[in-house]
């Protein structure tokens, strides 16, 4: 298999206006990342993946942009991206960019034209039509919005003020590789792309006959055309990374995004595990990791990440965040950074962070949620009843300000932070871990070391030895005769694991754990809740 550098790489993410507010206006922003740059390094990730920071209104936390080449005020200046960038690579790190180019912001002065007459030149950069068809998008009951001035209806696969670009009119995708150009030749060493499986729209817009199953909006015919074409005409001429998101795909059509023969994209996330499995489900888990394992390895690559900006932090949605929180965040980070793919951590993960509960709608800022909220509600059900629905899920559970110390607002902002910070920031911060020799900080720092000093760990073959075990996951890796065998026992209770006979007669030799000591009695592993293990087998 071809060795790269983003294959061996660990992405940490930044979702910037949580992360430190540099100047006191609520905001974190991109002095701030920079002033807090070494700790990010300390930990020895090698590649940072920042969330959109263009110009925005904001409806949607800058995933509605409306100016591809200005960053926003909240987020600082160009010349402040610019030191960033320099800052980044100074420290021996990579930078790559969130980028938006499935829709734009409704005040973007290309949608501004679109919308002003139907034979504006610009009317064709966005999808109008005269009748809607019954789509829901992934923010509104419906994907079409109506516009007094022309008479028409125009497409967007999330908020109203995001409508879709034209992907089908030449000028738009020629627009937007010179914009992707601008970024690429300041020196950004990729990027993740958003939603990039909705580029292409189907011919005629033709009635779901399930609305709910939105699955309509994602991999139509026509997108691995305009990839080819970006790659051709912007991706390739860089050395650089891409991810994309890619939702509702299986193994084999995710292929065609990242087939190595492809020349599309390196690598993708898939959201079998967090859009698709709402809560720990093992066995289900395992299959997922199975079939993605046998339709890519070899050809093209994966991604491992349980939690981001939009899924609730792992440690609440998938570990057990309340009498085993530190053993819990550790053995999910084994789990992302032993599994085939590129490891993402999430801001705030390395310390294990947790979800949060706000007493009312108006503390949350997540538009999905408070437009879900507003249609169920309108629907005559019970406020309280729809707020404890939507909790879980909210993605601001992974929003709320970045823990560092025990003051006040988690050290984060001396001014009022845009999102109410998790109460239990006096307990979990990052002063906290890094004081803790035992801290999830250093676990996390202890595997990416692990990474960096073993192949194995990176272009090891993959196999399941408990495939239908519900309680532990246990599973090698194998490149070049080094083995190693991860040994997982993600529940709340002890459990034991007897070694497979192929493996029984190998000598064990641990290289890390999350318990202080590891019990076991010959081929007998004894496991105690959400414990961990990794051993090279000799
Ligand atoms: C996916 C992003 O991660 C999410 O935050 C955003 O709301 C949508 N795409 C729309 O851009």
């Amino acid at each position: 298999m071809k060795r790269t550098w983003w294959k061996e790489a660990v992405v940490y993410q930044v979702y910037w206006r949580s992360f430190f507010d540099s100047n006191g206006d609520g905001y974190g922003d991109l002095e701030g990342l920079i002033q807090k740059l070494d700790y990010i390094r300390d930990l020895g990730v090698d590649v940072i993946w920042l969330n959109p920071c263009y110009e925005s209104p904001d409806k949607d936390n800058g995933y509605d942009i409306s100016d591809y080449y200005r960053i926003m005020d909240k987020a600082g200046d160009m010349e402040t991206f610019d030191r960033l960038l320099n800052e980044v690579h100074k420290r021996g790190m990579k930078l790559i960019m969130d980028l938006v180019v499935n829709h734009t912001s409704d005040q973007h002065p290309w949608f501004i034209e679109s919308r002003s007459s139907k034979d504006n030149p610009k009317r064709d950069w966005y999808i109008w039509r005269d009748k809607p068809n019954n789509w829901r998008s992934y923010f509104t009951p419906s994907a079409w919005e109506y516009d007094e001035k022309t008479g028409q209806y125009y497409f967007h696969s999330f908020a109203v003020e995001q409508p879709d670009l034209n992907w089908e009119n030449e000028e738009v995708r020629e627009e937007i590789y010179k914009m992707m150009r601008f970024w690429l030749d300041k020196g950004i060493d990729g990027f993740r792309l958003d939603a990039i499986a909705l580029l292409a729209k189907p011919e005629g817009f033709p009635d779901a006959e399930n609305p709910y199953d939105i699955r309509y909006l994602t991999n139509n015919p026509g997108v691995h055309d305009y990839l080819q074409e970006m790659h051709e005409k912007v991706l390739k001429h860089y050395d650089i990374f891409t991810v994309g998101e890619v939702a509702f795909v299986s193994p084999e059509e995710g292929l065609k995004y990242v087939g190595e023969d492809r020349n599309e994209l390196h690598t993708l996330f898939h959201f079998e595990v967090c859009d698709e499995m709402p809560t720990w489900d093992p066995i289900r888990f395992k299959q997922i990791q199975k079939r993605w394992y046998e339709g890519l390895w070899g050809k093209g690559w994966n991604s491992q990440f349980l939690n981001n900006h939009d899924h609730t932090r792992q440690v609440t949605r998938y570990g057990n965040d309340k009498q085993f929180r530190v053993e819990s965040a550790k053995l999910l980070a084994t789990l992302v950074h032993t599994l085939p793919g590129t490891p993402y951590i999430y801001q705030g993960e390395e310390i294990g962070m947790t979800g949060v509960k706000f007493d009312t709608i108006e503390d949350y800022n997540d538009i999905a949620m408070k437009n879900k909220y507003a249609e169920e509600v309108a629907k005559g059900r019970d406020p309280k009843e729809v707020l404890e629905s939507l909790q879980l899920l909210s993605r601001d559970n992974s929003r709320t300000p970045m823990q560092w110390d025990d003051s006040e607002h988690a050290g984060f902002t001396t001014g009022t932070p845009w999102l109410k910070v998790n109460p239990n920031y006096k307990e979990i911060n990052v002063k906290q871990a890094l004081a803790d020799p035992n801290s999830v900080y250093y676990y996390y720092k202890k595997l990416i070391q692990l990474r960096k000093q073993h192949a194995v760990m990176v272009y090891g073959t993959f196999r399941d030895f408990s495939e239908h075990d519900p309680y532990i996951y246990a599973y090698t890796r194998e490149l070049d005769g080094v083995r190693w065998l991860i040994v997982l026992n993600h529940c709340d209770n002890d459990n034991v694991y007897e070694l497979p006979e192929e493996l029984a007669s190998a000598h064990r030799h641990l290289l890390l754990g999350n318990y202080t000591d590891v019990k076991e009695e010959g081929t007998t592993l004894y496991m105690r809740p959400h414990e961990a293990r990794i051993y090279a087998l000799q």
